[in-house]
């Protein structure tokens, strides 16, 4: 069935000049941009985003990084969009993602990993709403 779900290209992939090539990706697949949005976000928003992670010791260098420059945000809809992006993207840690996957083909680090997918359903209407308030 049809979902919606919240990816970020996170600053990484702006300043490598990787948008287009991540974005091929998901859109190669079959998933279709519903949303985009190019900013860059202060602290607060990265809170709202990150609220399960603020109390974990990686967290402070992870808004940093988040909010060290423009990224760009994304609605993806499509059949199983919260599983299949999170297929795509692959390990969190870049180092041990599988070759195939984005995060295998093009990151060496757990932080600067280059995308956000939505971990469940839920998380995505709540991380669609803090990025697109008005979708
Ligand atoms: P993301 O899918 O956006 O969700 C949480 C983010 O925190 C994750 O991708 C990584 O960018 C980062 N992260 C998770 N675990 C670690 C860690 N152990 N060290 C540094 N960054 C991490």
């Amino acid at each position: 069935e049809t979902s919606r779900t919240l990816v970020l290209l996170k600053p990484d992939t702006v300043r490598r000049g990787l948008v287009g090539e991540v974005l091929s990706r998901y859109e190669a697949k079959g998933l279709t941009v519903v949303a985009m949005q190019h900013r860059t976000i202060d602290a607060s928003i990265a809170d709202q985003h990150y609220v399960e992670h603020v109390e974990k010791a990686f967290y402070p260098p992870l808004r940093d990084f988040v909010t060290s420059g423009p990224l760009v945000s994304l609605v993806l809809e499509g059949e199983h969009a919260v599983e299949v992006v999170r297929t795509l993207n692959g390990a969190t840690d870049g180092r041990a993602a599988a070759p195939g996957t984005i995060r295998g083909d093009l990151s060496l680090s757990n932080r600067e990993n280059l995308v956000h997918g939505s971990d469940s359903s839920e998380s995505a209407a709540r991380e669609i709403a803090i990025w697109f308030p008005d979708l």
